[in-house]
């Protein structure tokens, strides 16, 4: 077995008001208000009635395997009743060094989110970026860095629009990657870089143009492609810290496929959150 060697441990986000304590950090927000309240894509659609105390023990879970397993540190949104999908912080902000390029939804539903975010990230000392009101971008829910550059998702939620935008913010070249299948609406539920250059992805959830732009892109051997059965439990929106890999419980082949390269993995069952379209990486955004 080979392993991840720490010095490609490399900060996704850069240098934010948060890594100067030296220890990963990730927002999140307990789910005191979750539950599947409207319906904004098939998962919702399709849900079979959430239970909220489950999810509780679950979004505990997710937080215990974050904090004592992979060692990072947690920083608490809060909470708000009628925000249910606020329970998401992936959505928040795309986060790339003191910038934080807040989230404008497309559904009008998600749409009061953008200020307590707007307000959180600012009160840490973040440069806060918004959208202009006729461009529609998903945060780190369709913005997803792998080393020098950003995978973005287009089309379903975030304009194709909000891209340039986001270079022009941070620096960042974006590759633009259409998302086809209105199951992936976000390419954080398709596609996951990795530390040391690995990255996740399904390949049904994109076009022939965006599976050529991420094989152009990913060298061969550090790609790690994902079967549509085990993408469908989530298995591409996963949390890595350093050597760790966390996401949802059910997807052995993509367990077995990232031990033979030297990841540590942590299942946690999320059920009652994939009843919003939505799982561990979902469920985390870092900061720092
Ligand atoms: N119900 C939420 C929505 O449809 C789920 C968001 C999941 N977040 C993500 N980063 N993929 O917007």
């Amino acid at each position: 077995m080979s392993s991840i060697s720490a010095k490609n441990w490399v900060s996704p986000v850069g240098e934010t008001p948060f890594s100067k304590k030296g220890k990963p950090t990730i927002l999140m927000c307990p789910p005191t208000y979750f539950t599947v309240a409207y319906a904004i894509n098939p998962w919702m659609e399709e849900a079979s009635p959430c239970n909220e105390e489950l999810a509780k023990r679950q979004w505990e879970n997710l937080y215990k395997a974050i904090t004592e397993q992979a060692g990072a540190d947690v920083e608490l949104l809060e909470p708000v009743d009628g925000l249910p999908d606020l329970v998401f912080t992936a959505n928040a902000a795309f986060v790339h060094n003191n910038n934080a390029v807040i989230a404008h939804y497309k559904h009008p539903e998600r749409r009061p989110e953008e200020p307590v975010c707007a307000q959180w990230f600012e009160k840490q000392g973040f440069n806060v970026v918004r959208m202009p009101d006729h461009i529609f971008f998903e945060g780190a829910g369709d913005a997803l860095t792998w080393q020098d550059r950003v995978f973005a998702g287009y089309k379903t939620r975030t304009d194709i629009a909000s891209h340039s935008l986001l270079t022009a913010a941070t620096d960042l070249p974006v590759l633009s990657m259409e998302l086809i299948n209105p199951r992936y609406y976000h390419i954080d539920v398709c596609l996951c870089p990795l530390a040391d250059g690995h990255l996740i992805y399904s390949p049904d959830a994109f076009d022939e143009y965006g599976r050529a732009v991420v094989e152009a892109n990913v060298p061969a051997d550090k790609l790690i492609p994902v079967t549509p059965e085990e993408a469908a439990r989530f298995a591409c929106n996963a949390v890595n810290i350093n050597d760790t890999v966390i996401f949802n419980q059910g997807s052995s082949q993509l367990a077995a496929d990232l031990k033979a390269r030297g990841f540590k993995v942590v299942q946690v069952d999320l059920s009652e959150f994939l009843k919003a379209g939505g799982s561990s990486k979902c469920l985390t955004l870092r900061i720092g």
